[in-house]
């Protein structure tokens, strides 16, 4: 993983709602190049395992079901800086207090159906890269 990429999901609130090309849209128009990508379902386990840093958290049960609950697509994108110009792209967790123009502020209900999932730092886009991509699949 080199230092411009980041990870993504987009949530099941956005499958949902067919917003996954609006999205991606967006994504690729802010200059994010697509390195891979897949339409995929989170098993409990996954999703427990994915957000383990929030097991503590009272939000945890709650996030993991929602996040189990449908279809997600996972990607890795590639831009400079990345991680960073990715969490300005998307906006605050919470879309109330996302800016406007951001991907939240667009397309997200509230702070658990946020639409989206942005890695906080390069080390953790490199573990939830892994997470779901094997080398091989990275382009
Ligand atoms: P995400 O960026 O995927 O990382 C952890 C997720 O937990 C976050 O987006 C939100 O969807 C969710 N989350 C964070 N804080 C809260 C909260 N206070 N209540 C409910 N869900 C939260």
């Amino acid at each position: 993983m080199t230092n411009n990429r980041t990870f993504t999901m987009l949530k099941p609130d956005s499958i949902e709602k067919g917003n996954i090309g609006p999205i991606l849209e967006k994504i690729t128009a802010s200059g994010f190049r697509i390195v891979a990508m897949k339409l995929t379902q989170l098993t409990i386990p996954d999703a427990q395992a994915f957000y383990a840093v929030h097991k503590d958290r009272p939000f945890f049960e709650d996030l993991v079901h929602y996040m189990t609950s449908g279809p997600i697509v996972a990607a890795i994108l590639e831009k400079d800086n990345a991680v960073e110009d990715f969490r300005t792209l998307i906006g605050a967790t919470n879309p109330a207090e996302a800016a406007e123009g951001t991907i939240r502020k667009m397309f997200a209900e509230s702070i658990s159906q946020n639409a989206v999932h942005g890695s906080d730092s390069e080390e953790n886009a490199s573990i939830e890269s892994a997470f779901h991509f094997s080398a091989r699949e990275m382009f």
